[in-house]
């Protein structure tokens, strides 16, 4: 398909920002990367991604050698003065001691935005597409644009919110197969420039929007998504209580197209980079506008109460040797941010146990944390003389664990799976001792 090239500047090379600028120059655009590290832009110059992402590394190497993609070192990058037509701020929004979001990286960037198109010639649109709260573009990106560039936003700039929807693991696919494309943008001009740039997505729905709305859409979905899951695991533990199998229920509900079966799975909560932040911002913005959200509260409330519930379940734990099987936030990631088994492990230590910890891929990230646990190569080693298991990511090695390799390995085999890996009807005459959230057997 031939569509019409744009020049673009990606701000940030992590996560969002790599996966948007790939996916772009695979589209035919012609893009360049800005990072501060040059590392990252060594390596995304060889043809390598930074990050693990399925895909990405081949995705990377096709269009560095097409020259369609260009990684560069932000002064390197600003000195050359490339014009381009339009650049996406892709930098993090970590969150503060108190939930909000810390907007020094979005204001750095802003700073050289606003240098960077001031004796620009052509007119040049700024898109958002860091994850911030309502408000944030044009209360605090566009002043600092405006004041560094000494431009106007409508007659010599444009600018835009362009939220993204990327889950870790399917990054790529959900960029280049979206469900929709949020386009919030300061006025109409803006908005048609960056619908330009996604002219390749010609049949997915757009929503063009105003700024803040593009902001809020973001924070809502993540709210939404974290809600059901806190929802389900609230319904496992009632269920646990009163001796129901949560899975038949969560099931059974899903069947319903108005609830649908996805994140619908009960178990030990959510982690990541995006839910926990996402709803602790956004319960931090709505306070400050004099409004308790009481409902994302107990979203909270009850996703950091769901290690616990797998904890207890294992007992009088003093003295003895616990296996940890799975430490990442999920699957097939070696992500570890805000993962239960952090939280897990905290408790663990309180005990004084001895924590022998297995993943196949988030041992080195979760070493950085915890130096002092011992971590095994494999979930056998990690079982072995151990008086208790706590399954917390569903890994397909982990998953595949049957009775006998629990029998054999550990000194009492007694599993509680914080993921519903197991099927507790069936394990019920193993020899093995199996508990979870959300069994409702005793
Ligand atoms: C999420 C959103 O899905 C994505 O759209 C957003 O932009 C970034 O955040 P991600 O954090 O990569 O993506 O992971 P996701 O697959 O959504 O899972 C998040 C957490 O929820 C994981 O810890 C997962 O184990 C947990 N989860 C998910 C459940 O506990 N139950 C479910 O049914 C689904």
């Amino acid at each position: 398909m031939m569509i019409e090239t744009m020049k673009i500047t990606v701000l940030g090379s992590g996560y969002v920002g790599l996966v948007t600028g790939v996916c772009f120059a695979d589209k035919g655009h012609e893009v360049f990367c800005v990072d501060i590290d040059p590392e990252k832009v060594k390596t995304i110059n060889n043809g390598k991604s930074p990050i693990y992402e399925p895909t990405l590394d081949e995705i990377l190497k096709k269009n560095i050698k097409s020259g369609n993609i260009k990684a560069f070192l932000a002064n390197d990058f600003y000195s050359k003065k490339i014009d381009t037509d339009i650049s996406f701020i892709c930098v993090p929004t970590p969150s503060n001691e108190n939930g909000s979001i810390n907007l020094g990286f979005i204001k750095s960037a802003s700073l050289d935005l606003g240098n960077y198109i001031k004796n620009m010639k052509r007119y040049h649109v700024v898109v958002v597409k860091s994850t911030v709260v309502p408000g944030t573009t044009d209360s605090v990106v566009l002043p600092i644009l405006e004041e560094q560039s000494k431009k106007k936003v409508g007659e010599d700039f444009g600018l835009c919110m362009n939220p993204e929807f990327l889950r870790e693991g399917s990054a790529v696919g959900d960029f280049l197969n979206p469900d929709k494309i949020v386009l919030g943008s300061i006025d109409k001009k803006s908005g048609n420039i960056l619908e330009r740039v996604y002219e390749p997505w010609k049949k997915i729905p757009r929503i063009k929007t105003n700024l803040r709305t593009a902001e809020m859409i973001k924070y809502a979905q993540n709210s939404f998504l974290a809600t059901k899951i806190s929802f389900i695991n609230e319904i496992a533990n009632i269920c646990q209580r009163v001796g129901v199998d949560a899975k038949d229920v969560s099931y059974a509900i899903g069947l319903d197209p108005r609830i649908s079966p996805r994140f619908l799975r009960f178990g030990v909560g959510y982690g990541g980079s995006c839910f926990p932040k996402d709803v602790k911002a956004l319960i931090s913005t709505s306070e400050q506008v004099g409004y308790t959200p009481s409902l994302l509260k107990s979203v909270v409330e009850v996703n950091e109460r769901q290690p616990l519930e797998a904890l207890k379940m294992a007992e009088n734990l003093k003295g003895k040797t616990v296996s940890i099987l799975g430490l990442s936030f999920k699957p097939d990631t070696d992500d570890i941010r805000e993962s239960p088994s952090i939280k897990l492990i905290e408790e663990l230590q309180k005990h004084d146990t001895v924590i022998k910890a297995y993943d196949p891929k988030a041992v080195k990230n979760m070493k950085k944390l915890f130096p002092e646990i011992i971590y095994t190569d494999s979930p056998l080693e990690s079982l072995k003389d151990s008086d208790v298991c706590f399954v917390m990511t569903e890994w397909k090695e982990i998953k595949e664990l049957g009775p006998r390799d629990f029998l054999n390995s550990m000194r009492t085999p007694l599993v509680i799976d914080g993921r519903r890996v197991f099927n507790p009807e069936e394990k019920k005459k193993s020899g093995v001792v199996y508990k979870g959230i959300g069994y409702g057997l005793s």
